[in-house]
């Protein structure tokens, strides 16, 4: 069973009524995270991880085609209806994905690898089903917050399981993750041929400011999210 599927199951409705404006995902990492898009004009794009579908939206708006991916069933239910141009599979990032080789000439993922225990199958799976010279734009939880901010975690340089209480989306739930250093983001990556193009450590936006301004000057200060591009080999 991959670890955060009865969270994210558990989450979905709160996810798709508050994630719409929670400012820490529609004034932080969300903005910098679509910055990171090229034009995407009828490109053929896999949302790895599409969760209520706030990425897969965004992709359709820009006139791409595509297939949002998640492993929850109650979080795709919602994505169904947020975005119903796309095409949804439930599938789980850690195995084999249930496609061809050079089906996409792009993969989005918002926040949805650290969930993933073993990265360098991810990337390679990845690398098969991009076209070559395809995109990949993906963000994860920062690794120096998942350190900092994880009462269990111990070691920066070992990947670990930890887990974290969320009462922000309506409901209080454990969120299990895995968290990993910089160098472990990096390497699967580069390891199966990627090329690194741009990387973000996004800060909150003025309409951050205004939602939530005590939040806003921790925001502003310390990292929280890690969003990185990435082309793949041609
Ligand atoms: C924090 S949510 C992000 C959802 C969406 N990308 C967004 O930004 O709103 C993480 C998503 O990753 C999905 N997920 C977790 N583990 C997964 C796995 N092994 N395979 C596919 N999806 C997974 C969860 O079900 C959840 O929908």
């Amino acid at each position: 069973m991959p670890i955060a599927r009865p969270a994210f199951d558990r989450l979905a409705a709160g996810y798709d009524r508050i994630g719409d404006t929670k400012p820490s995902n529609a004034s932080l990492e969300r903005p910098a995270t679509t910055s990171m898009l090229s034009d995407v004009d009828d490109e053929f794009v896999l949302d790895a991880g599409c969760g209520v579908g706030h990425l897969t939206e965004e992709l359709i708006g820009r006139g791409a085609r595509v297939i949002g991916l998640d492993v929850s069933v109650e979080m795709l239910e919602y994505a169904r209806d947020r975005a119903p141009a796309a095409d949804f599979v439930a599938a789980d990032l850690g195995t084999t994905l249930p496609f061809t080789p050079n089906s996409f000439d792009g993969v989005a993922s918002s926040l949805a690898f650290h969930y993933v225990e073993e990265w360098d199958p991810l990337f390679r799976e990845l690398a098969r089903v991009l076209r070559p010279d395809g995109w990949l734009v993906f963000s994860v939880q920062h690794p120096h917050a998942d350190f900092e901010e994880y009462d269990d975690a111990t070691n920066y340089h070992e990947g670990e399981r930890v887990s974290a209480t969320w009462d922000s989306f309506g409901t209080t739930v454990d969120v299990p993750t895995y968290r990993r250093p910089l160098s472990a983001v990096l390497s699967p990556a580069l390891g199966a041929g990627f090329t690194l193009e741009q990387s973000l450590e996004p800060t909150p936006t003025e309409e951050y400011r205004r939602a939530n301004p005590e939040r806003y000057a921790y925001e502003a200060t310390h990292p929280n999210f890690l969003c990185l591009r990435f082309t793949a080999q041609e």
